[in-house]
């Protein structure tokens, strides 16, 4: 229960890349542990046969993993392809591990070619393979809470697009629904700035979204 209620957007700045808080042991440990959250979501539908090739699970979600040499590489390679990252390379200096996460959707309309398919089909079976990616994700965020490390649910921003998304092998049939920053445990007292999610407090009274009846 606390990790519920503790988990918040920390978006952790840095300006300079910072040297990694994990051993490669402990981070493959913590993946492992986050992954393992995920995986233990809710799901009504499998996804269609198509995704599941190299990664052949049928959950309808797909969660690709960058550890702090390769956030900090990317943003090396961001600047390279002249990307304007921002903030996201920011974040990427500080980060500990980036998942990103997308859901798969079930194609019933016209193949998009060249990029992620959106407008996606608006149906029951797409509308849960985003629930249960939701749900996925939040377990991240909330066993990444749990266990002390900072964390965002970032859309993403530059990373959906090529040259980024590429950089960190997110296939284009894919849609992301988050990346996910997670930051070292001592992120918040070592950062340049860290940055509240901006609708933190608002809209939580209880009798303003929800009904006895
Ligand atoms: C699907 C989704 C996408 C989000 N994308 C962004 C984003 O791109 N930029 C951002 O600043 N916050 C993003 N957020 C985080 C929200 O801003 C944040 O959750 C909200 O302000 C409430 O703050 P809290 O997470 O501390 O409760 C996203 C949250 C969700 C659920």
């Amino acid at each position: 229960m606390d990790a519920i209620i503790n988990r918040k957007t920390s978006k952790v700045l840095a300006t300079t890349p910072w040297t990694p808080s994990l051993s490669e042991g402990e981070r493959e440990e913590l993946v492992q542990e986050l992954l393992t959250l995920a995986a233990a979501a809710p799901y009504h539908y499998e996804s269609t046969a198509k995704y599941r090739n190299d990664l052949a699970s049928g959950l309808p979600f797909r969660c690709y993993v960058a550890d702090a040499a390769r956030c900090r590489a990317a943003v090396d390679y961001a600047a390279a392809q002249e990307v304007q990252a921002g903030k996201i390379s920011e974040m990427l200096n500080a980060a500990e591990v980036l998942f990103v996460v997308t859901w798969l959707p079930d194609t019933f309309g016209e193949p998009v070619v060249g990029r992620e398919p959106i407008p996606f089909t608006g149906n029951l079976r797409n509308m849960e393979h985003i629930a249960a990616t939701g749900a996925a994700i939040q377990n991240i965020l909330v066993g990444a809470t749990g266990l002390g490390y900072p964390n965002y649910w970032s859309s993403g921003g530059v990373l959906r697009f090529d040259p980024m998304r590429s950089y960190f092998e997110v296939p284009t049939e894919e849609i992301i629904l988050g990346t996910l920053f997670v930051f070292p445990k001592d992120a918040e007292s070592r950062a340049d700035e860290v940055v509240p999610g901006k609708l933190r407090d608002k809209g939580k009274a209880l009798d303003t979204w929800s009904l006895i009846v």
